[in-house]
């Protein structure tokens, strides 16, 4: 299969960089294999060896001639244990244990142990109930005496260094970034992210302290706002109209929410970050059991085609990619599973916006042409965009079509690597003479055997070529004919 095949798949592939893609065979392979955007974590890992994924990412695109975007992913206020004298403890029902905030960081015992967290024994009351290991253990709380959270367990297990601790329906008062945030933004920012996303946001003013850090540091890439809190999915609108995108954190929402509400809470923020333009990603746990298996479960097949069949922008893959035995089979599964769900017409054809009115000529041209694509005989869609506002747009509206989004910015490119049904092409309108950007547009589309002599397409461009927000004109151009 030529790489160039994927631009039949809408739904977009995430995928965690980590030791398991750390050869550069591996990463050729899973880019071949369909992943268009890559994900770095912070919550692992050293900014030099960051530094060098984002460098294999970039050099493997080049070489394959693709747009591949990158994510940095902040580790956000991730409230979590400190260390034990011997590694790891296993817990048992009925026993008591305790969370000191002044014990020393390595001095965990079978009885205690230290927390980074130092507010902990401010954000809890008795008959709490703590969730450590994404909810693998519950403790309740029974009594605060200064800095120690005395608990009693109630579901006991292994417990080990540096676990995450959640209060069941939320309320810890952490702060969304912390100083190692602040640290690892900067460094985003000197490599160029396209997308840097917020941990534990709690509200639209966390995502702007966020993206004035960003300013401050001179950096443009978008923000996406991981939804994983209580009170994240009660301010959803609010957080996803101040970012450009949100991700359904599922590893840290179900143990704050409960897993049996996420998967309705998961439609509920797809819907709403449709219908206010923003893309949306469906994270963790997609393709578990591939971490160790070279095939993914029925309810990991079924897990998938649920979003895709949802409309979200972007299915992602975690520890599946970055430290499992199967990264590249990993893809191709996620790949093989969108492909055939995209083929169902209610995934295709949209009644969407009908009724609305539009705010800006550059969304009215988007709508009147995804409208005229889906309702006449057309191969595609091809915009050319400054910002990639024009193609978001089209892509919120259902269609089996694809859209070429033809850029001559790198950010923008970047960024439309996570916008359902866009293609990424590069393009610099600026090189070439105003008459001649329909032609060297369509050529471009031909050489990569995007399109074929004959094919009718829709193409949208803006009288000032280089503006952003442009777009007032919309194209029908039969390919082959003179321009
Ligand atoms: P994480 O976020 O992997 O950084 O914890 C995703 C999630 O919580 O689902
Ligand atoms: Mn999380």
């Amino acid at each position: 299969m030529s790489i160039d095949d994927h631009q039949e798949r809408r739904t977009k592939i995430l995928a965690t960089l980590g030791p398991a893609t750390d050869d550069p065979a591996v990463m050729e392979k899973i880019i071949r294999a369909g992943v268009n955007c890559v994900r770095l974590n912070f919550s692992h890992g050293t900014h030099e060896q960051h530094q060098k994924r984002i460098e294999l990412v970039r050099e493997t695109a080049k070489k394959l001639n693709v747009i591949v975007g990158v994510l940095g992913d902040l580790q956000g206020p991730k409230i979590r244990i400190a260390r034990f004298k011997d590694g790891k403890i296993n817990l048992k029902p009925g026993d008591f244990f305790v969370l000191d905030s002044a014990l020393d960081s390595d001095a965990g015992t079978q009885t205690e142990v230290g927390i980074d967290y130092k507010e902990l024994p401010h954000d809890v009351i008795a008959d709490d109930i703590l969730l450590l290991n994404d909810g693998l253990i519950t403790l309740i709380v029974k009594k605060i005496d200064a800095s120690r959270v005395i608990c009693e367990v109630v579901q006991g297990g292994e417990l080990s260094n540096h676990k995450g601790i959640n209060k069941k329906g939320g309320g810890l008062t952490a702060k969304a970034l912390t100083d190692k945030d602040r640290d690892d933004l900067i460094f985003a920012v000197k490599m160029d992210v396209d997308y840097l996303a917020i941990s534990f946001p709690r509200n639209a003013q966390d995502i702007h302290e966020a993206q004035n850090l960003i300013r401050l540091a001179k950096g443009t890439c978008g923000v996406i706002a991981k939804i994983e809190r209580v009170e994240a999915v009660a301010a959803i609108d609010e957080i996803i109209v101040a970012s450009d995108g949100v991700m359904v954190a599922r590893g840290d929402l179900a143990v704050e929410i409960g897993d049996a509400e996420v998967p309705m809470v998961q439609k509920h923020i797809i819907q709403r970050a449709r219908s206010l333009d923003k893309p949306v990603i469906v994270a963790t746990q997609m393709m578990e059991s591939m971490i160790h298996n070279s095939v993914p479960t029925r309810a990991e097949v079924s897990d998938v085609a649920n979003a895709v069949l949802d409309n979200a922008d972007v299915v992602m893959c975690s520890a599946e990619t970055a430290a499992g035995e199967f990264p590249v089979e990993t893809i191709e599964a996620m790949d093989r599973v969108c492909r055939v769900v995209e083929k169902q017409p209610q995934t295709q054809q949209s009644k969407h916006r009908v009724e609305c009115k539009f705010t800006r000529v550059d969304e009215a041209i988007a709508m009147a042409t995804i409208y005229t694509a889906n309702h006449f005989d057309v191969r595609a869609v091809v915009a050319l965009t400054e910002s990639g506002a024009t193609p978001l747009w089209m892509s919120r509206i259902r269609t089996g079509l694809p859209i070429y989004g033809l850029s001559r910015f790198a950010r923008t490119l970047g960024k439309m690597t996570l916008y359902r049904g866009v293609y990424p092409i590069y393009f610099d309108v600026t090189k070439c003479t105003r008459d001649a950007v329909n032609q060297k547009s369509i050529t471009i589309l031909e050489e990569k055997n995007f399109l074929q002599k004959n094919d009718r397409v829709i193409l949208t461009k803006g009288d000032h070529m280089g503006r952003s927000g442009g777009s007032n004109a919309m194209k029908i151009i039969v390919v082959g004919e003179v321009l």
